[in-house]
This record gives structure tokens, sequence and C-alpha cells, in this order.
């Protein structure tokens, strides 16, 4: 039997580099290898652990599956589908929760940005999230997840529940790893940590015209081109970090050298850039137009999607319920 591959993105809206870089590539790349079996999400239910907006949700729904269709998610190799329509993960996150304790949960660091970030919002939901993240994942009984780094605490979380559900109840769940890819990390264009959707002026959109880079890119705070040593830190540090990911260690290595010595000009180096990223992401626009003009494929491809992913964690759940008692 072939090992299992699960990931997901929240329903925020369309993708961003660090979606891309950090998640979808992974996606694709073990897809393509054809040595596992994939299922790839949208996670609407994580979603509602932060602030929404109810008549925004569909669509940022579809913005996600199309931008995963338009990035190399092919239906024919993986299954797509929307974490909502999968009822299992819900039953499972709460015969999960049995298994850790409140503390653990408000020790996470992504729990604690969240509760910084939202002071207001401190739900029920948000301190679940990394038990529904771990039902998703053992839903599937999945070896692999390719994600962000930032995403590390969680799957420790899902190990963690793995091996107390497997000692307790004598399931048979694996401690599933993270696959990372070369941009695990992407940082924010403002020069300070990652980017990220919530972040106005952090992120570069997939769907972003050359004009829109360009403007994002100007924005990226430098300094006088010049010195004895090259940043390490702030915008300078991340557009280093941007050529060497869309235009290769040795162009970065010269504009190092020029920094070192006569000087960078950061206007050259942006259009350059700039160029370069839109060379990466207009055949996956012009991939997503097509599918736009296409609703009923991509309505066939979720539904299918979902019928196999309710079928496999339809007996996940029993071998829970069983183990548990409650069958
Ligand atoms: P989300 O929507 O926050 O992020 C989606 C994916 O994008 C990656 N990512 C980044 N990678 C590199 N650099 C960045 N700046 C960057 N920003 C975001 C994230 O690591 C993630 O892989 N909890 C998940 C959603 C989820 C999930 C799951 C994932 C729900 N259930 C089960 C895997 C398995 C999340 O944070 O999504």
């Amino acid at each position: 039997m072939k090992k299992r591959v699960l990931s997901g993105i929240r329903a925020t809206g369309r993708l961003h580099l660090g979606n891309y870089l950090g998640a979808v590539l992974g996606m694709v790349e073990l897809q393509e290898s054809g040595a596992y079996e994939a299922y790839y999400m949208v996670a609407d239910l994580h979603t509602l652990t932060t602030p929404f907006e109810p008549g925004e949700l569909q669509k940022q729904i579809r913005e996600v599956v199309l931008d995963y269709l338009a990035a190399g998610i092919d239906p024919s190799k993986s299954t797509l589908f929307i974490q909502s329509q999968v009822p299992a993960h819900l039953d499972l996150a709460f015969l999960f929760s049995t298994t850790e304790t409140v503390a653990r949960m408000q020790h996470l660091p992504t729990f604690k940005e969240k509760v910084k970030e939202h002071p207001q919002d401190v739900t029920m939901a948000l301190l679940n999230y990394p038990i529904l993240m771990a039902a998703d994942i053992l839903a599937y009984k999945a070896d692999l997840v390719p994600v962000g780094i930032d995403q590390e605490p969680h799957l420790e979380v899902a190990r963690e529940v793995a091996r107390k559900m497997n000692e307790k109840y004598n399931t048979r769940f694996p401690e599933p790893q993270r696959f990372a890819t070369k941009g695990e990390y992407i940082p924010s264009l403002t020069g300070e940590g990652k980017m990220s959707k919530s972040v106005e002026g952090s992120f570069i959109l997939l769907t972003d015209s050359l004009e829109t880079v360009k403007e994002r890119l100007a924005k990226v705070p430098t300094d006088s081109g010049k010195g004895e040593e090259v940043p390490t830190k702030g915008g300078v540090a991340v557009l280093m970090s941007l050529v060497e990911i869309f235009e290769g260690a040795d162009k970065k290595k010269a504009y190092e050298k020029k920094y070192l010595g006569e000087g960078l000009r950061y206007s050259e180096l942006k259009e350059e850039l700039s160029k370069a990223i839109f060379k990466v992401i207009k055949p996956i626009q012009d991939k997503r137009r097509e599918l736009e003009k296409n609703p009923a494929f991509v309505n066939k491809v979720l539904t299918e999607g979902s019928a196999k992913a309710n079928e496999l964690t339809q007996a996940t759940l029993q071998e829970v319920k069983e183990g548990m008692g409650l069958l």
C-alpha cells in the first residue's frame, strides 16, 4: 500500500509566495513523485478560528482551490477537497481533544502569536486549532505533511496525539513528519517576520501583475547599498533571499560583491527581481484564467475529492470509536 500525504491551506483568499514556496511546491513534488497517495484540502474550518466574514467565505475557499489547481495540483493524481465537506475531521478532533491538556495548547507559540494579534477573540476554536489539524492529518494516517516551518509545533502535537491514541486505545497511527522545501520560511517584504496574509505590505500574491510586483518590491526598505558587511536582517536580507530563490545563488553572490565593493543599485536589483518573480507566476495566472472559465470542472473535482476523502476517513473514525469503547 502506498504511503499517504496530507496538507491544507486556510481559506484566507488568494495564495502568496510564502504559501507557494513553503507548501504548494512540496505538495506538487510529492504528487509528481508518484510514490504517495496525496490528499490536499482547503482548511475552511481553520479559517473560523480567528475573526472571519461569513459572506466572504465561499469566495475565499474558491480562490484557494483555483490557486491550488493553477499552481500544479493535478486532480488526476491528487485528491482535492474542502475540509468541512468531510465531517470525520470534526468527529476525530473532538475525540483527540481528550488526549491533550489546555495548558499544553496554551503554550504553543502559534497560539501565543494569535492571542497577541486578536486579544479579543481567543476562542475555544482557536485553542483547539492544533487538535483539528492533528485530526486532518491522522484521519488519513498520513506519513508526510508538506508545510512551512511555522507549522512544526502543530506537527509535534499531531505526533503526540498519534502516540497517545496508539498507547491508550490500540489505534495504529503513524507519526507524521514535515516535508520541507527550500522555501520553508519566506520572510516578509517589510523586513520583519515572515510573509503573511494578515500583514499588509508583507506579501506578493500569485495573481499579482508585473506592475503590482514592482510596486510591492519598491516598498521593501533598503540602505545606501554599500557597506563592510551584507545585512543578514531587514529589507536587504529579504531581497537577497528572494534573489537567491528566483535568480539563483550566483546572482546573489554577484550582488553581495557589489555591496562590499562599488555599491549596489536597488532600483536595478528590484527591476530584475520583479521580472524573475513574474516569470514564475505568469504561467500560474494563465492556467488560473482557464480554470475560472470552467466552474463545472472545478465543482466536479471537489465533489469527487470529498467522496473519496469521506470513504477513507470514515474507516479511521470507526477504528478510533471502537478503540475508545464507543462502538
Ligand atoms: P496557512 O493558511 O496559515 O498556511 C498555508 C501554508 O503556507 C505555509 N506558509 C509559509 N511557508 C513559508 N514561508 C512563509 N512565509 C509562509 N506563510 C505560510 C504554511 O506553513 C502552510 O504550509 N495550519 C495550516 C493549515 C492546515 C494544515 C492542516 C496543514 C490545517 N490543517 C493539516 C497541513 C495539514 C496553516 O497554517 O495554513
